[in-house]
């Protein structure tokens, strides 16, 4: 296993994934990496590990970057275990002098790896030196986790950012240019809306943060993915917008059926939709996963949910997608629900229920079939896509 070169003095020496499928929720078709990085300065400082299952790939690239020598300083920027899982091992291996976590850091890192962990608190703000070059600290609280904090290498340029700007991205290369946008594009807007959408008020704060202390970066290693260098102002654009909820002329409709009649009645919808010049996208939950439900929602002004019912309550799968998307606490949402039910339509005032939890304004009261729906039921769904369709065309004008 070979390090691989970012730049001058900066190596890769993190551990790829390609069978991860599920990352606390969000899944992964893409797999992913864990990213960790060498600096080979007057003094050598290791930034971040891996996921204790990837320790033995990780020392490999270490060992190889470090070319016996010694690693004085450890960096965790961030405790979760994808990148503290293989912490303590390395610190039994490598004996660095120094670990440095943000304070809340050090604690989270004990709570979880055991108080007698040699970690020490660094100061939002603090710069020690390297040798030749320096690294200064800036703690990126709940971005996406209380003790987050970024690594700026001064004279080289190069922000290690973390979670920030990373992606569940499994790949032979490491750097951005080496793979086509339309690869990796979906799963950057995918990691945003699933694993930082609800922080997009401290998103913005932090961009501003570094604009106004002038951090341009030559190059960004996130903790995940793919390295950046040709597409920083892209990536930070799309942060920008991301964060600033700026959505298109779009629709997510997200419904189970038992007998069809559900799926009947969000097709409808859809058509209706379509007819009014709104981009859909529909998700049958009985196959589709929720975090791409969440994917598509990043840049959507509707969201439309459709369910069967089941023993007085919606279908099982509406719930588990309701409940994922009302933590992500995406703003500004038109709504609009539908359903089918053979005995009793009692538990459709639920579906709304979800939609409601979701922070949407519901643009019309749910539409309910009896068993399969007729020419009649299907025209009511299409009326309802096209009242849906307006509502989001109005805030475009
Ligand atoms: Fe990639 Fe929040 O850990």
């Amino acid at each position: 296993m070979k390090a691989v070169k970012v730049s001058q003095n900066v190596y890769w020496v993190g551990a790829v994934d390609w069978s991860l499928r599920d990352f606390h929720g969000c899944s992964t078709e893409r797999g992913t990496t864990y990213n960790a990085y060498v600096i080979l300065d007057e003094k050598v400082v290791l930034i971040d590990t891996v996921k204790a299952l990837f320790y033995e790939e990780f020392k490999a690239r270490l060992k190889d970057a470090l070319g016996g020598r010694r690693i004085d300083i450890v960096i965790s920027n961030h405790s979760e275990m994808d990148h503290s899982g293989a912490l303590r091992q390395t610190i039994a291996d490598f004996k660095p002098a120094k670990v440095y976590a943000s304070a809340l850091g050090v604690q989270h890192l004990k709570q979880q790896l055991g108080q007698d962990l040699p970690a020490e608190a660094i100061a939002n703000g603090a710069t020690i030196s390297t040798g030749q070059d320096s690294l200064t600290f800036l703690e990126s609280k709940m971005l996406h986790w209380p003790d987050s904090m970024v690594a700026l290498l001064n004279k080289e340029n190069i922000l290690f950012s973390n979670d920030i700007f990373g992606m569940h991205y499994a790949s032979g290369a490491r750097f951005e240019e080496q793979e086509r946008r339309e690869n990796w594009i979906y799963e950057f807007k995918k990691y945003y809306a699933n694993i930082i959408l609800p922080y997009s008020k401290i998103v913005s704060a932090f961009l501003k943060q570094m604009e106004a202390a002038g951090i341009k970066p030559r190059i960004i290693c996130p903790d995940h993915g793919l390295i950046w260098q040709e597409s920083i102002p892209q990536i930070i654009q799309m942060y920008h917008d991301f964060a600033e909820n700026k959505s298109k002329k779009k629709a997510v409709i997200v419904y189970d059926t038992m007998w069809g009649s559900t799926a009947k009645m969000a097709s409808a919808i859809e058509d209706g939709l379509a007819g009014q010049g709104i981009e859909t996208r529909q998700f049958f939950m009985h196959i589709d996963h929720r975090s791409n439900v969440a994917a598509e929602l990043l840049d959507a002004g509707a969201i439309i949910m459709g369910s069967p019912v089941i023993n007085i309550e919606v279908f099982p799968s509406l719930g588990d997608v309701g409940v994922y998307l009302r933590g992500l606490k995406k703003q500004g949402l038109l709504g609009a629900c539908f359903g089918s039910y053979g005995w009793s339509d009692l538990a459709l005032s639920k579906v709304e229920d979800l939609v409601k939890g979701l922070g949407a304004q519901l643009v019309a009261p749910v539409v309910k079939s009896k068993f399969a729906p007729d020419e009649a039921k299907l025209k009511e769904c299409f009326d309802l896509g096209v009242l849906a369709g307006q509502k989001i065309n109005e805030r475009f004008k």
